[in-house]
């Protein structure tokens, strides 16, 4: 459906992510299926190997997710029943799950306001004997202070499960994400800095881990010499097809070209609304932000406005926005785990006032100004 006629606005809906497929992805994919080699074959084997290179050479397995990856990842590392994972409260849903899914618990912390990201002396005193690791995100691909994050999970003996979902291409002083660390696992849902329609790959620093993580992402299958299949501990069904890998790619011989442009709107957005108090405004970060999204903070209790109004009136001129994310620790599912409403300030106040605008690499400067003038224009009503 056309949303412009849905909204009312007479200009194109403008959504805020959408990927970058081209012709010639267009056509692989179109070969891939022809060539009826549909499941995992030759194409994740080379996408694995591009993966590889791209970070620093480190043995990469690709999956159906980046859910599945956090969950593999855990069980290769044996945490399960009666361990604690700390992560953020401020965060993906996927975090938690994955957790949860293995029998450990969640366990969760604040955020620092400006960065987003967990906060390291927040995580520090969550640390108890049951802690078996930890599990931050790098929030809108901006990275955690890595010495730091390594530092501390060093010192309490802590494995540290990298999401770097938002993350692909991010550098920390000049080093990939990904490059270095313990396992990294990374996203190619379609909102992501690149896409492999679903998707997700863990990079890790053991290569033992790695084929562990192979078999498990098969049902745990192990191919004995006779000919026969052997299980040795379950796995599950989280292999990512050819036709997947062939798109992955190239979307990832595209991916520093995508980053260099979200830089570049987002340096127009940080110009069309650098006036604003800087509390609201995401941290700039440096060149080695990938910028997976552009989220100011709304100042609502100034503005007698809700999100939602903001929001409506955004869908009105045609414009898409989303809230990423809401704070874990609140869910149903997950309440029972923290103190409730209160228990991490940070998070709950990102989770009331954030929105993510529009930023995309085929999204043109006209149109960061567009949303830039909307907002502008609604917040000043
Ligand atoms: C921060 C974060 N972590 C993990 C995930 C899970 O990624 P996937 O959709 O590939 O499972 C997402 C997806 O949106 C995410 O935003």
């Amino acid at each position: 459906m056309d949303k412009s006629v849905a909204t009312g606005s007479a200009l194109p809906f403008l959504p805020f992510a959408r990927p970058t497929i081209d012709e010639t992805m267009i056509e692989a994919i179109s070969d891939t299926v022809r060539s009826l080699q549909l499941t995992s074959g030759p194409q994740v084997l080379a996408f694995e190997r591009a993966l590889s290179d791209y970070h620093g050479g480190r043995p990469v397995r690709v999956l159906t997710s980046a859910t599945a990856g956090l969950e593999l990842a855990l069980v290769a590392c044996g945490i399960g029943a009666g361990d604690e994972v700390i992560l953020p409260s401020q965060t993906f849903f996927a975090c938690a799950n994955a957790i949860a899914r293995t029998g450990a618990t969640p366990v969760f912390v604040d955020v620092d306001l400006h960065t987003r990201n967990m906060s390291l002396a927040a995580a520090e005193a969550a640390i108890t004997p049951r802690t078996k690791a930890l599990m931050p995100t790098h929030f809108a691909g901006l990275p955690l202070p890595m010495d730091a994050l390594y530092d501390l999970a060093r010192h309490h003996q802590l494995r540290v499960i990298e999401d770097a979902a938002l993350a692909i291409g991010t550098r920390w002083q000049g080093q990939r994400i990904g490059s270095f660390g313990d396992i990294v696992s990374f996203s190619f849902h379609p909102n992501k800095n690149m896409t492999t329609i679903e998707g997700g790959a863990l990079v890790f620093s053991n290569p033992v881990e790695a084929a562990h993580v192979e078999r498990l992402r098969f049902h745990g299958i192990r191919r004995l010499p006779d000919g026969t299949r052997d299980v040795e501990a379950g796995g599950a069904k989280y292999n990512m097809p050819d036709v997947h890998a062939r798109l992955g790619l190239l979307q990832l011989a595209r991916l520093d070209e995508f980053n260099a442009r979200r830089h570049l709107l987002v340096a127009r957005y940080f110009e069309r609304l650098g006036h604003l108090p800087t509390d609201v405004l995401p941290p700039r970060g440096d060149e080695g932000h990938s910028w997976n999204m552009f989220a100011p903070l709304l100042p609502l209790q100034r503005l007698g406005r809700t999100r939602k109004h903001v929001m409506d009136e955004l869908a009105a001129r045609g414009i898409g926005s989303g809230i990423s994310y809401e704070a874990i620790h609140l869910t149903s599912a997950y309440r029972h785990l923290a103190g409730g409403e209160g228990a991490f300030p940070n998070s709950e106040r990102i989770a009331r006032e954030t929105l993510t605008l529009p930023l995309f690499p085929l999204m043109r400067l006209d149109q960061v100004d567009r949303v830039c003038d909307a907002l502008l224009e609604i917040l000043a009503a």
